[in-house]
Order: C-alpha cells, then structure tokens, then sequence
C-alpha cells in the first residue's frame, strides 16, 4: 500500500465509522426525485452531520453520496449500513428522523422504511 494511500484513510478517518450512509443525490438521471431534491438532501445530511460532531468520533457516520441506487421511485432513496436499511423519501425531515431516531436511538424508521437487506455475516459463506 502506498503512503499517500495511508495518509487518505487517515484523513477520512477509517476504521473509526460506525455507520455508512449511501444517499442518492446529483444524479446524472434524477428519476427517483428532482435533482434539486437530492442535493438539499445531501447537503442537509453533510452539515447535520458536522453539527452533531458526528463526522467524527465515538458514532462517527460515513457519508457516500450515490448517483443511483437503482430504486428510481419515491426518492431520495437512503441506505444505511450496517443492516442495510433501505428508506425512501429522505427528504431533510426523514434524514433528521434517521439521524435521531435510528443511529442515535436505535430503532429504525418505520413509517419510511421499504426493504432491509444485512448482508452476510463473515464467515457464514461457503465456497
Ligand atoms: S435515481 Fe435515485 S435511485 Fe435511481
């Protein structure tokens, strides 16, 4: 591994996340919402984070901003891992609900909610 590839995970902080949101945003096709819809999303998302300190630290959150998910319907779509909870209309509200309600209190949104997926638990997979 390179240093300067090193230094990058340094900078970003990985290995302390302990969440990783994946919002479609900017889309070059906006077809889940308008493009307008998506950005103040992500942009909500971003600052949130920052103010709430939770870009770094003890529950820190990853942000990826994703230019599908494939869903194209009843967006900004969200996924969140680990669990991968998979919710529609993330609008700044619902974010904030997330946020709130499922990473910091732990219990996921419900009423936005429309598919989970956990992936495989290491080592449960054969060859
Ligand atoms: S454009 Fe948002 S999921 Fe496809």
């Amino acid at each position: 591994m390179s240093q300067d590839l090193a230094a990058v995970a340094a900078e970003l902080a990985i290995g302390q996340y302990k969440w990783h949101l994946l919002l479609c945003a900017d889309q070059s096709k906006p077809l889940c919402c308008e493009k307008a819809v998506g950005l103040e999303a992500w942009n909500y998302l971003k600052s949130r984070l920052k103010e709430l300190g939770l870009d770094r630290g003890g529950v820190a959150i990853f942000r990826t901003k994703a230019n599908c998910l494939r869903v194209c319907q009843d967006g900004p779509i969200l996924l969140v891992y680990p669990g991968g909870y998979w919710y529609r209309n993330a609008t700044a509200e619902v974010l904030e609900r997330v946020l709130q309600e499922h990473l910091l209190g732990g219990k996921p949104v419900a009423e936005f909610l429309f598919a989970t997926n956990p992936l495989i638990e290491q080592g449960s997979a054969s060859n």
